[in-house]
């Protein structure tokens, strides 16, 4: 119904999902020209969590990160995406969707038509403006990452601010991620959060007093259990000082703000089923709506890998896969649900840490004295059923995703006894 133009499938969005959802319908042999994938981004998909790393210290550049790198695939830049037919809009934006004629209105490319759709529209970061602190928003020097277009300004200033003085707000990922990164580029930093420790969605105090001991030595600062509550800005406009709410001033002069993300839902929360603030799926990825889909960070699904709980994850393994498993079901190659084992990892200097499984309220943390060589298990009564590996050898990270994915049940009290990690692991 007068669209511009028609496709098979339409993905909105060029992330994480996105292009690993154009590679799926490639490999399944997809005809030339029937997928077509927006992204208001300027660039080829890439592996998001290359920012926050490699990217942010200057060692890494797009298209060098562009999907599928991360996970050992090919890079796909334009010539992939040519090649094999997939039609791409960049720097194009899906302003909003007709979900009764199947129709996307566009800021760039007029109207476009779909028989399925999926959404893969990601999350953005909570800004200043979010928590209500407009002054301080429109303040030079003050930063969120999410995208080349607002990383690149940061790594900017980083390089301009070598030897100057940092804030991370926040003590999760980014957080993190970007104290230990601004660290290696020779900022000095302060890292400001509301909790008692770092990482609290993951963490228990144990394994958080390892990451604590490294920044700490690295000469990071952290200032526990408060939170910014304005800054103030010198006569030009660039940011020199935090206002935190116990009443402490801290100087300033590149802020990282890492407060969590928000699901990009603006364009269908009125119209299709939502839970946890994102799209509603059935575990094909199926939305309230006939032939819409949504992958990634926007989608909660009922996870039968744990029963069929309701779960939301924002992380790049379920990107990748949500994405592959959505393409098998609009191809009709796939009718099972989808059964996903949680796996997220970081890494900040030379730690590295993975994890598998669920989270409970018990864990057995086993630390080999004197190093950063750390292992975790989320127990309930003698069964594992999440586990944990900083700084870990091969086997032992292929051995927490095996133990994640069996949930065996093991005896506790010689995992208590364990007085090192490979004590741990042999039980
Ligand atoms: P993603 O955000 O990747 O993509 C959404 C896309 O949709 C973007 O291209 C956006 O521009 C586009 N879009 C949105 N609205 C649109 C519209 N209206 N029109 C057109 N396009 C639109 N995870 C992990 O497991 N390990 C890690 O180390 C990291 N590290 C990391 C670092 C940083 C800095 C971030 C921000 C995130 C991570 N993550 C991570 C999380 C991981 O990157 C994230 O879960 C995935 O990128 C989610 O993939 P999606 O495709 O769902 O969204
Ligand atoms: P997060 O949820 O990991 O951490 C948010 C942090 O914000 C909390 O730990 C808390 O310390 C802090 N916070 C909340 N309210 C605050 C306030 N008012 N003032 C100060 N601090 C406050 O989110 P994030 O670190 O911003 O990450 C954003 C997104 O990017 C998430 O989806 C995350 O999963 C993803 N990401 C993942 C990785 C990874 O998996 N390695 C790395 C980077 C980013």
């Amino acid at each position: 119904g007068g669209a511009d133009k028609i496709f098979e499938t339409v993905i909105v969005g060029g992330g994480v999902a996105a292009g690993y959802a154009a590679r799926e319908f490639v490999r399944l042999g997809a005809a030339k020209g029937a997928v077509a994938m927006i992204s208001r981004e300027a660039v080829y998909p890439y592996e998001r969590p290359a920012l926050s790393k490699g990217f942010i210290m200057n060692k890494a550049k797009v298209p060098g990160f562009n999907v599928c790198v991360g996970s050992g695939g090919e890079n796909q830049g334009e010539q992939w995406y040519v090649e094999n037919g997939i039609e791409t809009y960049l720097s194009t934006s899906v302003t909003s969707i007709a979900f009764d004629s199947k129709t996307l209105t566009t800021d760039k490319a007029g109207t476009i038509g779909y028989k399925n759709l999926i959404l893969a529209m990601g999350a953005r970061p909570v800004t200043l403006t979010d928590m209500k602190m407009d002054d301080a928003a429109k303040l030079k020097g003050i930063y969120t990452l999410r995208e080349v277009e607002d990383t690149q300004p940061l790594l900017d200033a980083l390089i301009e601010n070598k030897g100057k003085k940092a804030l991370c707000v926040g003590g999760g990922y980014i957080g993190l991620e970007c104290a230990a990164a601004m660290t290696v580029m020779g900022l000095h930093v302060t890292m400001v959060f509301p909790e008692p420790h770092v990482m609290q969605r993951l963490f228990t105090p144990e394994m958080a007093a390892l990451y604590e001991e490294v920044y700490a030595q690295k000469g990071i600062k952290m200032i526990k259990g408060t939170v910014a509550s304005g800054f103030v800005g010198d006569s030009n406009g660039k940011v020199k000082e935090a206002h935190l709410k116990n009443g402490e001033k801290v100087p300033c002069d590149v802020v990282v703000v890492g407060v969590g993300a928000k699901p990009n839902v603006e364009l269908c929360q009125d119209k299709l089923d939502m839970e946890a603030r994102a799209v509603k799926v059935n575990g094909r990825f199926q939305s309230s709506i006939p032939d819409v889909y949504a992958v990634g960070d926007l989608a909660t699904f009922p996870n039968a890998f744990l029963g069929g709980v309701s779960s939301r994850v924002e992380h790049v393994d379920h990107a990748r896969r949500s994405a592959m498993h959505c393409v098998n079901v609009i191809l009709g190659k796939e009718t099972s649900d989808y059964a996903y084992l949680p796996y997220f990892y970081s890494r900040e200097f030379d730690l590295s840490w993975k994890f598998y499984g669920q989270q409970s309220n018990e864990t057995l943390t086993v630390r080999d004295p004197g190093a950063n060589h750390m292992a975790a298990f989320w127990m309930e009564g003698s069964t594992v059923v999440g586990a944990f590996v900083e700084s870990g050898t091969a086997e032992e990270e292929s051995m927490i995703q095996a133990l994640a994915r069996a949930k065996p049940t093991i005896d506790v009290a010689a995992l208590k006894a364990a007085k090192t990690v490979a004590d741990a692991f042999a039980v």
